[in-house]
């Protein structure tokens, strides 16, 4: 099978293009990813040599290189990472989190219907059922109704509906995840973890929004690319499939454990006004993927940060080469 791969130069793109290509060596992988501030063409090193591993640097805004590329590589499953991902961005510019995630969506999906593929995976979030109050029982299923709160969140539930409605109109046969806050390795430092580790390690003031006291459900990557992997493989057609970690922790709780880890004090945490319209708590039940496809997270949250301090740790060179821009020129093709 020929598989396209949008987004695959970012934090979990790349994660899941390692585990897939050395997993099914019969399986092709085309990454397409215009590398913007947050791709990373370095996170493919380990499989940028593989036979069965291609990078094509484009945007999925450019439906003629999308025609070239179903075309010429007889894409049979698409799966979507492609996004803007940062909240915060989206709130100081949301244009761009509509060209790129709902009408880049769009253009994938259109050519994918007219290349009659098998598959069509969009990754999704959490954040499109919007948030609960701090002192919630209450968690999300795939049947909740969504909510978003941010720019991000909304153009993620617009992308969501998109692709359900190529479902019921076309009878394109899709699935969609929706998962919750991610850490790992190779995960861009504007995010919360890579950048308490960052700042952290050279001593610098930890920005933490309001008083800390908002909850995410907190899952290691790894075990988001399996769900990833065995939806694509498994999933149930035009169905929807939630991804928890199981792992709710407050903001502040997750800065203390990384202080903690790395010997270094709770003075360098600071609190700054409050992210507008910052969503409170998120909370998924993911018992739909658990009984249906027998998946089950691997990671527990003591491991996995461990595992992720550790690799930022070894791969000081990564965030040095974020930090001077050099990471935007390692891609020449
Ligand atoms: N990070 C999380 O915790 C999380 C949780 C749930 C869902 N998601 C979803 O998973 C997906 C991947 O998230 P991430 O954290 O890896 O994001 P990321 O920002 O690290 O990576 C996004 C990648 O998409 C590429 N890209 C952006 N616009 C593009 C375009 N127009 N054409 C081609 N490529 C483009 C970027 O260059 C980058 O490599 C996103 O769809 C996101 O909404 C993320």
């Amino acid at each position: 099978m020929n598989y396209l791969i949008t987004g695959g130069a970012g934090f979990i793109g790349s994660n899941y293009l390692c585990y897939v290509v050395n997993k099914y060596s019969s399986d092709n992988f085309i990454c397409l990813d215009n590398l913007t501030y947050a791709g990373n063409y370095s996170n493919l090193k380990s499989i940028i040599n593989c036979q069965n591993f291609k990078f094509i640097k484009g945007n999925i805004n450019n439906v003629a290189l999308l025609n070239e590329i179903f075309n010429k590589y007889k894409i049979d499953v698409v799966v979507n990472f492609a996004a803007e991902s940062h909240v915060d961005n989206s709130i100081n510019n949301p244009s761009i989190f509509l060209e790129t995630n709902i009408l880049g969506t769009n253009n994938l999906l259109e050519v994918a219907k007219k290349y009659k593929i098998k598959r069509f995976h969009q990754v999704s979030t959490d954040e499109v059922y919007g948030d609960l109050p701090l002192n919630a029982n209450e968690k999300f299923s795939e049947k909740s109704n969504l909510k978003p709160s941010s720019p991000y969140s909304v153009s993620k539930a617009s992308a969501d509906m998109l692709v359900l409605s190529y479902f019921r109109t076309y009878g394109m046969p899709i699935t969609i995840s929706r998962c919750s806050n991610n850490y790992g390795p190779f995960q861009f430092p504007e995010k919360l973890i890579p950048k308490v580790i960052d700042r952290a390690l050279t001593n610098r003031t930890i920005p933490v929004y309001g008083n800390g006291d908002n909850i995410r459900d907190w899952i290691y990557v790894i075990d988001h690319v399996k769900a990833v992997d065995k939806i694509v493989r498994e999933g149930m057609v035009g169905e929807i499939y939630n991804i928890s970690g199981n792992c709710e922790k407050n903001n502040l709780e997750i800065i203390y454990t990384i202080l903690e880890y790395l010997g270094k004090p709770k003075t360098l945490i600071k609190n700054v006004e409050d992210r507008l319209g910052h969503d409170l708590k998120y909370s998924l039940d993911s018992s739909k993927i658990e009984n249906e496809l027998c998946f089950k997270c691997e990671t527990e949250f003591e491991k996995g940060i461990s595992e992720t301090i550790n690799w930022y740790l070894n791969n000081s060179d990564w965030l040095k080469d974020i930090e001077t821009g050099k990471y935007r020129t390692y891609y020449d093709g």
